[in-house]
């Protein structure tokens, strides 16, 4: 901090000085070493190489490219003092409507949605805590399956107080959710005397990489309304599914259940992954519950996006021919980043869970465990990301049972970068295999 200044122990609130903000983690604690000495090709070859990142920039050329077109036709987004006055926590209508349509063509038009219930918000990030707020009480739970996204030990406990309740799920059914592994979290929260008052899922799953199948979701409808809870499906993701077809959404079964019980789902949806734009901070909430549409808008005031980024977005994303071109294109591009780094890694003798979306894959270690425990694989991600010099996210940081998997990102950078990653693992799998005596 540049201005230092005497620190005496001046009280903080509980929120303040809670540690439920999850960054001690070494999900955090590889960013850490990533931003110490990052990866540059030409500047710094010996860099720690980011794989810790979600992050969409293969199809950022298709996005600047139609930008540029646009200015070049002389077509710009209007009115500074048209921006500078708009303050209505409903947002645009324009954009609304923009957004409502591409959640649409992401889903292959099999589920529609209504510019009306869309909530904005800054990011997924602000929806997921958003909607916490509205359906659960502090020390209530939300069951979520394993492994998750590191992020939600933040998003959704820190400021609400609520509790995350896990529902195991592992490798030997891929990973699904299971009717008694969620009988089972369910119980696991009764008896802590906790209420458990929803059950959230990503969809596509971050870390895996993989579409929850309709069967799974049908039985999630089901148990949820058993229960008279809530179901959230962040499906942040659902652009990144190879191929359209193998995605779906809750909205779509909804939908062919003439909306039956629709009033305890609730979707949550950004820009930051389909359309790489992290730092644009545009997410949604789309419920089918009227009162959390009202008070979702209203809770939205202390996290809105500005009247200019919206404006922006809405010209690109009411171009039904760029968009369709751009989730086409992208998906594509995507699939074959996955199937570049599957193929490298299975050359050097490591296999990953069968995927077929995300921005990232999910790699078995296991083999190379000195023992089945978390502190290995603690111990193996370590020398991973300071020998290596690959920030990768152990299993153990997305709360996963099973030690020896990790989350490895292939879409943050360029394809040259992706092939250094690849060749500096394999050298570390020769190593490996060697006989101690035989190592450099
Ligand atoms: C499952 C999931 N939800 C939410 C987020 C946060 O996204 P946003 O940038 O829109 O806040 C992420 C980001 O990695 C994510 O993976």
């Amino acid at each position: 901090m540049g201005i230092e200044t005497h620190q005496c122990d001046v009280e903080l609130s509980n929120i303040a000085i809670s540690d439920a903000h999850g960054e001690d983690s070494p999900y955090f604690a590889g960013w850490k070493a990533y931003d110490e000495n990052p990866y540059d090709e030409l500047t710094n070859p010996s860099g720690v190489i980011q794989m810790g990142l979600a992050e969409n920039q293969v199809s950022f050329d298709m996005l600047e490219k139609y930008l540029e077109s646009q200015r070049e036709k002389g077509i710009t987004v209007s009115g500074f003092r048209e921006n500078a006055l708009f303050q209505d926590y409903h947002g645009l209508q324009s954009f609304r409507t923009a957004m409502a349509s591409f959640m649409e063509e992401i889903r292959g038009g099999r589920a529609k949605f209504d510019p009306r219930r869309i909530v904005l918000t800054a990011g997924a990030t602000a929806a997921n805590e958003l909607l916490t707020f509205i359906l659960a009480n502090p020390g209530d739970a939300l069951l979520v399956p394993t492994p998750y996204y590191p992020g939600f030990d933040r998003d959704l406990r820190w400021r609400t107080g609520v509790k995350i309740v896990p529902i195991h799920c592992d490798s030997s059914n891929n990973f699904q959710i299971t009717p008694q592994a969620l009988e089972a979290a369910y119980e696991e929260a009764r008896s802590m005397n906790t209420k458990v008052r929803a059950v959230l899922i990503t969809n596509p799953s971050n870390p895996l990489g993989a579409a929850i199948q309709r069967e799974v979701l049908e039985h999630l409808l089901d148990f949820v309304s058993r229960k008279n809870i809530h179901l959230v499906s962040d499906e942040i993701y659902s652009g990144s599914v190879f191929s359209s077809s193998e995605f779906v959404s809750v909205a779509e079964i909804l939908e062919s259940r003439g909306y039956k019980n629709a009033e305890r789902v609730h979707v949550v949806y950004s820009l930051s992954k389909d359309l790489g734009l992290p730092g644009f901070r545009v997410g949604t909430i789309y419920s089918y519950n009227d009162k959390v549409v009202t008070t979702a808008r209203r809770m939205s005031s202390f996290t809105l996006i500005s009247s200019q980024t919206q404006q922006m977005l809405a010209s690109i994303l009411s171009d039904k021919k760029f968009t369709k071109n751009y989730i086409k294109t992208n998906r594509d591009r995507l699939r074959k980043r996955y199937e570049m780094i599957i193929e490298g890694l299975r050359s050097s003798g490591i296999e990953c869970l069968k995927g077929n979306a995300g921005l990232f894959c999910w790699m078995d270690l296991s083999p190379m465990l000195q023992k089945p425990t978390k502190q290995a694989e603690l111990e193996l991600w370590n020398s991973i990301v300071h020998e290596v010099k690959l920030n990768i996210s152990p299993g153990s940081s997305c709360h996963c049972s099973e030690p020896g998997w990790f989350r490895v990102c292939f879409a943050n950078m360029s394809e040259q970068t992706l092939e250094v990653a690849l060749k500096r693992i394999r050298s570390f799998m020769d190593q490996r295999e060697k006989p101690s005596s035989q190592r450099i």
